[in-house]
């Protein structure tokens, strides 16, 4: 077993399903905006437990000729399964977007859900844009956006990312909507009302560890005190 799959990701390590944040719940989705743009090939940067993945061979499997590509350098256990059973049926790079995208085969769609900064994008970009032929560039899907990370830079491998372009690193942070930095006092309420599930189960997650009640209505009071103070 590689040091890759005896190492837990950083959700599993916070005690959260691998499920939680995967694209795949919203394969309804992308399936639908595939077969609207006329899709026949999609390469998943950053697959992870290959959840997306999963659905991604589902959607080839139904059409003779469709290709499905996966680049990961840390691709999990469940990963290896899934590209096993596919044999052909999936491409599974293991290696850094930066360097595989070079000289993979490209594809119709391409996810970008791999390392969500910005020295890493604005490389994927470049690289895909440089290789596209003519000027049409392949149909690009970008996850993780949004909340909770929107302008902040997350790093799976910080020392991959050369010092210039990194951002100061902060660990155990709490985020909370509305902030765009880091956020210093409990906000649980506001996670509640406004956040999505990866921030609120982190935020639960945190609780449980500390033995601390989830929703008690103390502890909404306290944060709806806080927030007047
Ligand atoms: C958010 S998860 C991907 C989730 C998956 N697309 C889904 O929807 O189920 C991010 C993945 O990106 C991978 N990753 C990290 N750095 C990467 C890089 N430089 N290139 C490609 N993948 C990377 C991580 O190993 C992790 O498995």
């Amino acid at each position: 077993m590689s040091s890759a799959e005896q190492r837990p990701g950083r959700r599993e390590r916070a005690g959260l399903d691998s499920f939680d944040s995967s694209l795949a719940n919203l394969s309804e989705l992308l399936v639908a905006l595939l077969e609207a743009a006329g899709a026949s090939s999609v390469l998943e940067v950053g697959a992870e437990h290959g959840h997306l993945t999963t659905e991604l061979l589902a959607w080839a499997a139904a059409v003779d000729g469709r290709r499905i590509g996966a680049i990961d350098p840390e691709p999990q256990a469940r990963l290896l399964e899934v590209a096993a059973a596919a044999g052909a049926d999936l491409e599974l790079i293991r290696a850094p977007s930066l360097d595989a995208l070079g000289s993979c085969e490209l594809a119709y769609a391409i996810v970008l859900d791999g390392d969500h900064n910005h020295h890493t994008l604005s490389g994927e970009l470049r690289l895909i844009s440089q290789r596209a032929p003519g000027a049409s560039l392949p149909l690009l899907l970008l996850h993780d956006i949004g909340w909770p990370l929107a302008r902040r830079d997350s790093y799976h491998a910080p020392e991959q990312v050369p010092a210039a372009h990194r951002q100061p690193l902060a660990h155990d942070a709490l985020l909370a909507p509305g902030e765009p930095g880091l956020a210093e006092r409990d906000r649980l309420l506001w996670a509640m009302l406004d956040s999505s599930a990866f921030a609120l189960a982190e935020r639960i997650s945190r609780l449980r560890q500390r033995g601390e009640p989830l929703f008690s209505r103390e502890r909404i009071r306290r944060a709806l005190d806080d927030e007047r103070a």
